[in-house]
């Protein structure tokens, strides 16, 4: 994993907007969050920093890697993806890399991808990484105040790797969507959207739109930022990931009481603690970080893991159980035997 060092508190947040420590704790858990340097770091070269330590822990060398998985939000530009970035960063060999756009359950979609080429026999060393810099993508002004203060930056990463252990590895993976709330949670431009999907939309004059894939208006009027419809992610999120963690355990014949540990996707401690009383898990059962880095989106799963098996809380054997809710709608969830 890698977080950046400049620490943003909640204090640090209201000299922006107006917003507060008791509110932001009080409704998602979060005290403080990292931000990248402006200038210095990227999702790229955060990615690139966490896979070093996923490679080392592997006891392997960036020449053993046969493919790049990298899952993100916040790319370093609209193309080319950050896996391209991460191969040269790294000077690897001309492996494929390939970019998952699936926001919160970036990371999960991108194992799964890994997980069925290790399955095949195509690939023996797959690098997967999760990264955001949401520090340079959110509102600072009080209007954007229900999401920028969700978000943190940060990047994890692990390799996949093939076993002859029947007892060990991912048991199974499991990827949903419903684009019928494409729109709850969303940053429309730059997009070649055109107007076309009016629902959820901010209304466009004819001028501002079919020229440019982000225009002078769009960022006036503050589209060029984030959205989100928190009441409305929230109560489908706490439906989902229940749901989502059980298909994982029944396919495997597992029940809640069975988990080691499960990493839910740190969108919100309150999300996290209603799926822990849903699935009647206790404090032990469940890892949360989002206190201090909030919400990371892909990076979230792997920096959650990642801090999970450095306390000692995952040892080989466990059956731990990773699970994701977020834009699109999308979810997913692995079930995995450490
Ligand atoms: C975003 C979220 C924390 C907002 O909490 P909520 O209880 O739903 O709050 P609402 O959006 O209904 O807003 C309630 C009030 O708080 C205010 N508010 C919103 N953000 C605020 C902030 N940062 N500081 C202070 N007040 C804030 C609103 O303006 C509103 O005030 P009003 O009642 O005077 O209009 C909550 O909806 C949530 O966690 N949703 C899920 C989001 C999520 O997990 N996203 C990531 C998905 S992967």
């Amino acid at each position: 994993m890698y977080v950046p060092e400049h620490v943003f508190t909640n204090a640090d947040m209201m000299k922006y907007m107006d917003t507060n420590d008791e509110w932001i704790q009080e409704r998602t858990g979060i005290k403080e969050r990292r931000f990248a340097d402006r200038t210095n770091e990227t999702t790229a070269t955060m990615g690139v920093e966490a896979a070093k330590q996923a490679i080392e822990r592997a006891g392997i060398t960036v020449d053993d890697v046969d493919f790049i998985i990298f899952a993100t939000l916040s790319p370093d530009y609209y193309f080319p993806g950050c896996g391209v970035l991460v191969q040269r960063a790294l000077q690897m060999k001309e492996i494929g890399a390939l970019d998952v756009r699936n926001q919160c359950s970036g990371f999960i979609y991108a194992l799964s991808v890994g997980d069925q080429f290790i399955r095949s026999g195509m690939y023996k060393n797959i690098l997967v990484i999760g990264s955001e810099k949401h520090s340079f993508g959110i509102d600072f002004n009080t209007r954007s105040r229900n999401v920028t203060v969700i978000f943190g930056d940060g990047a994890g990463a692990v390799v996949l790797q093939p076993t002859e252990d029947p007892d060990r590895g991912i048991l199974s993976t499991h990827l949903h969507s419903d684009g019928n709330d494409a729109e709850i949670l969303a940053m429309f431009n730059p997009g070649s959207h055109a107007n076309h999907w009016k629902d959820g939309l901010a209304d466009y004059d004819n001028a501002d739109i079919g020229e440019m894939f982000v225009s002078h208006t769009m960022i006036d009027k503050n589209q060029n930022v984030p959205f989100m419809d928190g009441p409305t992610v929230f109560k489908k999120a706490v439906i989902k990931f229940p749901e989502v963690i059980m298909e994982a355990l029944d396919t495997n014949g597992y029940k809640p009481s069975d988990l080691t540990m499960l990493i839910p996707h740190q969108a919100n401690l309150r999300i996290s603690q209603f799926v822990q009383q849903k699935l009647k898990l206790r404090d032990d059962q469940v890892y949360n970080n989002i206190q201090k880095y909030g919400n990371t989106t892909a990076a979230s799963v792997p920096l959650a893991l990642c801090e999970a098996w450095q306390e000692g809380k995952i040892k080989t054997g466990n059956l731990v159980c990773l699970a994701a809710f977020g834009s699109g709608f999308t979810w997913a969830s692995a079930l995995l035997k450490w």
